[in-house]
């Protein structure tokens, strides 16, 4: 989609936010598949009430892009734009056990500066890629922690209430990749509460998460992690191995031969090709184990 409303581009300088026209999503989205739309990049939290009003008037729809990493988007010319936010610097500050976090800073690094200055827990999520704000929207976790555990607050986007909220740790419900943020909420920042660990002992942990993740999971391709969520007392990727599904492909969208819930993109993709992979893998799950998979990854295809 195109903003070409004459109001709109005169508005934005004031409000801090940088238009990019024809930004291609492919470039921005781990899997490497997505079409092309107007991508706005916000510099400013305090403008983003007035710059969705603004929209909201001209009728334009917005999404809103984190890191990618976890996100499938269509093909051709998309019916909404896109807002990423930039990050602001320092994003990462400190005090005791507490680590403020910029939702734009990027998850990894995150990790290991709290790490580097004695500050733990987060281990499990190394190699996890994406921003904060992604992983806080999801509830990111492996290796038996999730992010939701460590958050004490958050600054976000309400877009029911169309205005910038603090909301406390026991405000926010985190599930298993779900939390009760909404789905047009949007992400600014968020305070982690951390045990204090030697690094040391944290780069141990860390070392034997990213030992993990290599030795089961596709890390040198294109993907978007797993693509559905694991059913209570089952896991996904077990039951599409068991029917022998890995390396089956659409095109060039393909069942990882490493791990059976990850779809790579094995070259050109498109977002047709893996919607018919995921729906084909979806169905013989289904008809084979009863088992109705649900989505893990974000679809973002109308
Ligand atoms: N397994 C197979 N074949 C496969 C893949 C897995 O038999 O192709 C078996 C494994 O041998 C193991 C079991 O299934 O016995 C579980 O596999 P794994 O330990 O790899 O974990 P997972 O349940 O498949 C979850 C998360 C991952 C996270 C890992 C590690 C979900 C959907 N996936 O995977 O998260 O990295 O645990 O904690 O919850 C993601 O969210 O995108 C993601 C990759």
């Amino acid at each position: 989609m195109r903003i070409e409303d004459p109001k709109i581009v005169a508005a934005l300088p004031e409000l801090g936010v940088q238009l990019k026209p024809g930004t291609s999503l492919a470039e921005l989205t781990s899997l490497g598949i997505g079409g092309t739309t107007d991508m706005l990049r916000v510099t400013k939290h305090e403008t983003i009430p007035d710059l969705l009003n603004l929209l909201d008037a001209q009728a334009v729809p917005h999404k809103f892009l984190g890191g990618g990493s976890n996100l499938l988007v269509g093909d051709g010319e998309l019916p909404w734009v896109v807002l990423q936010l930039a990050s602001r610097q320092p994003d990462i500050v400190l005090q005791r056990n507490f680590a403020q976090v910029d939702a734009a800073a990027d998850l990894g690094r995150t990790v290991t500066f709290c790490a580097k200055n004695d500050l733990g827990g987060m281990e499990g999520l190394i190699g996890v890629p994406g921003t904060v704000g992604g992983a806080l929207r999801m509830n990111a976790g492996a290796y038996g922690m999730q992010i939701g555990s460590y958050v004490r607050q958050v600054k976000l986007y309400r877009a029911a209430a169309r205005k910038i909220e603090t909301l406390e740790g026991h405000q926010i419900s985190f599930e298993y990749r779900h939390t009760s943020f909404a789905p047009d909420d949007m992400m600014l920042a968020v305070k982690l509460e951390l045990p204090s660990k030697p690094y040391p002992e944290i780069l141990k942990g860390i070392r034997i998460c990213n030992e993990k993740r290599r030795a089961s999971q596709p890390l040198g391709q294109k993907s978007a992690g797993c693509i559905f969520k694991n059913p209570p007392g089952a896991s996904a990727g077990r039951m599409i191995d068991e029917l022998g599904l890995k390396g089956l492909s659409f095109g060039d969208a393909r069942v990882s031969d490493r791990h059976a819930n990850f779809f790579v993109n094995a070259g050109r993709a498109s977002a047709k090709d893996m919607l018919a992979l995921i729906a084909g893998v979806r169905e013989r799950v289904e008809k084979s184990f009863g088992v109705i998979l649900e989505y893990e990854v974000v679809v973002w295809n109308a």
